[in-house]
């Protein structure tokens, strides 16, 4: 990798639509230093995700000694009561049947990584000058392995900003966001990091849309990674409201320009319990004064930067001149 300007990043992804609109921001962005990217399995198995991951960034022309390794092909627990365990659930209603639009991009010959993703997560990391900003976007398998497996790179880690979780409500359930629910234990584990970490849920998921005249002038464009997010784009373009999210390449918009976030310092837990509750993340907006009789004030929850409010003209902005 040739010396790089910019914040030294690391993406963990389950590519994903969004997660390739996330990695056409990293790679073209010159605000940031993409070191390396790691594959966990959510949106589609892990295989699709390692092939879906290695194609977007073909069209990105990353440098080819990016390294790309391949990590959790489960969660750390399948949950008892679901039928067929989450991280292996389709997700053709979202992302297309091979978890990238059903695009047909050709095969990558881009090689992968022969680490585990949590041992490049460690080498990264441990062998960088400067603190590391993680930016998990699927699943925290791979994040609660490392923090687990190795503490220490927690000096190393300047802030974790990760797609998962909400203030209000879900995705997958009315209770749960798709990246906590699919590993709740996962993300606990992440949330009690001892590294800052910006909560970028579906509270702002959602906000920052591109139109479809946008979208549809990107795919028409003859830069590969303006017509790729325009394709990407388009296939999830919501005919009502005229416009698609850019999804977690918000969060990497957040990294770039943290100042267009609005985020609170607020205790956060998962609910790792309850048949329709199990993946909600209960953040704790409540006045102190009110929790005196709280029966778990003597369990304190870790206290993330909870984002409220995006820019999300300004992010939107960003993405398509970025990409384009
Ligand atoms: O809930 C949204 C998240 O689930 C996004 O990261 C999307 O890619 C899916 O993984
Ligand atoms: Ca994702």
């Amino acid at each position: 990798m040739g010396l790089q300007s910019g914040r030294p990043v690391v993406l963990d992804v389950d590519t994903g639509v969004d997660d390739a609109l996330a990695l056409l921001l990293a790679v073209n962005s010159p605000d940031l230093d993409l070191r390396g990217v790691t594959c966990v399995a959510g949106n589609t198995g892990l295989e699709p995700v390692v092939q879906n991951t290695l194609r977007v960034l073909d069209v990105a022309g990353a440098p080819l000694d990016l390294p790309v390794a391949a990590g959790a092909r489960r969660p750390l627990l399948d949950p008892p009561h679901i039928a067929e365990p989450a991280a292996t659930q389709t997700a053709e209603h979202v992302h297309g049947a091979d978890g990238l639009a059903d695009l047909g991009l050709p095969e990558s010959t881009r090689p992968l990584d022969r680490r585990p993703a949590v041992q490049l997560l460690r080498d990264l990391l441990l062998g960088s000058d400067t603190p590391v900003t993680l930016v998990p976007l699927a699943p925290m398998t791979n994040i609660a392995l490392l923090l687990r497996t190795y503490p220490e790179v927690q000096e190393k880690i300047e802030r974790i900003v990760l797609m998962g979780g909400a203030v209000n409500g879900g995705n997958v359930t009315a209770a749960a966001e798709f990246n906590v629910f699919a590993d709740p234990e996962a993300a606990a584990v992440v949330f009690g990091a001892d590294v800052p970490i910006t909560m970028y849920g579906l509270d702002v998921f959602y906000s920052v849309r591109v139109s479809e005249t946008e979208a549809t002038a990107m795919a028409a464009s003859d830069v590969p990674s303006a017509r790729l997010a325009g394709q990407l784009l388009l296939f999830r373009m919501n005919g009502e409201l005229g416009s698609a999210e850019i999804g977690d390449a918000g969060a990497v918009a957040a990294v770039i320009a943290p100042d267009g976030l609005t985020t609170e310092a607020l205790p956060v837990r998962v609910e790792l319990e309850g048949r329709y509750t199990r993946g909600c993340t209960v953040v704790d907006r409540r006045a102190e004064s009110d929790k005196d009789w709280d029966p778990h004030r003597g369990f304190p929850a870790p206290v993330l930067d909870v984002a409220l409010g995006v820019d999300a003209i300004r992010y939107a902005k960003l993405f398509v001149e970025t990409v384009s």
